[in-house]
C-alpha cells in the first residue's frame, strides 16, 4: 500500500503498564494503520486495549522498544505528547477532555486560542480568526449558546460530552481521536451527539478514530477495527456486519 495514504501507521507496538516482562502486554506485537480521511470505528469488549491504543498514539503511554508510531509518514514513537498535538492529533479522553473550574466560553475560547495560549496580545488578524471560529463552533452547536457562562463542573454529563467534543472540532488537526464520546448520553443525545459529529468530519474532511460500544450509532463509519488480544483482530470496510450476530460473537462478545 503507498504509505503517504496513512494519517496513522502502527508497527509492531508493545504495550504493558507494569515492568514485568513476563505479563501479557495489553498490546502485543500490533499492527494498525489508519487511511486518510476515513472515519474508523475501533471497537473490543471492555478491558481489551481500545483506551491503551489511543493514549499510546497521543504520547501519553509509551510502547516497548522495536515497534514505531508513524503520523503522516512521519515517526513520532520518541517525540512528546505536545508535538504530537501539534503535528495535528487531537485526542478526547474517556473521561474529562474539559476544565472543570471554567465557564464553557472559557474552555471554547482555550481550544480557540490554541496557537496563542492565553495571550493577552492578539494581532487584529488573529482576533478577527478567533471570532470566526467562536462563530462557527457555535453555529455547529447552538445549545452551548444557551450556557456559556456556566462553569463546566455544574453541566450534565451530555453537556460536558458536548463542550469536550466542541473544543476538539476547533482544532486544526488531521487525525481526531475520541474515546467513547457518547458513553453515559441517552439514546436521544447520543444520537445528536453522533449526527453533529458526523455532519463535522463530512465538512472538514479530518481523520477519525473513534472508540464506542454503541454500534448502532455507527453505520456511518468507513471501517471498523477491532481489538482483540493485543491485536487488530479484523478491519471491515463492510460496517453491515454490524447486524451480523455470527460476526459480533466472533469478534465481539
Ligand atoms: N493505569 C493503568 N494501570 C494498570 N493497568 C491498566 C491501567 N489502565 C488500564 N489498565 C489495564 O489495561 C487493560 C486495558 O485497559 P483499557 O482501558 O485500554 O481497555 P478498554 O478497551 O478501553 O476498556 P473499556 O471498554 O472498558 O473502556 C485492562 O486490563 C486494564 O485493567
Ligand atoms: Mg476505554
Amino acid at each position: 500500500m503507498d504509505e503517504s495514504k496513512n494519517i496513522l501507521e502502527m508497527r509492531n507496538i508493545t504495550v504493558t503498564y507494569d515492568d514485568d516482562e513476563d505479563s501479557i502486554p495489553i498490546l502485543n506485537k500490533l499492527d494498525f494503520n489508519v487511511e486518510k480521511g476515513k472515519t474508523v470505528l475501533l471497537m473490543g469488549h471492555n478491558g481489551c486495549g481500545k483506551s491503551t491504543l489511543l493514549r499510546t498514539v497521543i504520547g501519553l503511554l509509551k510502547p516497548h522498544k522495536g515497534g514505531e508510531i508513524l503520523f503522516d509518514g512521519e515517526p513520532v514513537r520518541k517525540k512528546s505528547l505536545e508535538k504530537r498535538v501539534h503535528l495535528g492529533m487531537t485526542y478526547l479522553s474517556q473521561y474529562g477532555g474539559v476544565f472543570p473550574s471554567l465557564t464553557v466560553k472559557d474552555n471554547l475560547e482555550a481550544a480557540n486560542d490554541y496557537d496563542n495560549f492565553w495571550s493577552l496580545f492578539l494581532t487584529k488578524e488573529k482576533k478577527i480568526q478567533h471570532k470566526e471560529r467562536m462563530d462557527k463552533v457555535l453555529g455547529t452547536f447552538p445549545t452551548l449558546k444557551d450556557i456559556l457562562g456556566k462553569r463546566v463542573h455544574k453541566l450534565s454529563g451530555g453537556q460536558k460530552k458536548l463542550v469536550a467534543f466542541a473544543m476538539r472540532t476547533m482544532l486544526p488537526s488531521k487525525l481526531i481521536m475520541l474515546d467513547e464520546p457518547t458513553a453515559g448520553l441517552d439514546a436521544a443525545r447520543a444520537q445528536e451527539l453522533m449526527d453533529t459529529m458526523q455532519a463535522v468530519v463530512k465538512e472538514s474532511g479530518k481523520t477519525v478514530l473513534i472508540v464506542e460500544h454503541r454500534l448502532n450509532l455507527m453505520q456511518w463509519v468507513d471501517l471498523v477495527a477491532v481489538l482483540r488480544e493485543g491485536r487488530i483482530a479484523t478491519l471491515e470496510t463492510d460496517t453491515s456486519k454490524l447486524d451480523d450476530s455470527d460476526w459480533l460473537k466472533k469478534y465481539y462478545v
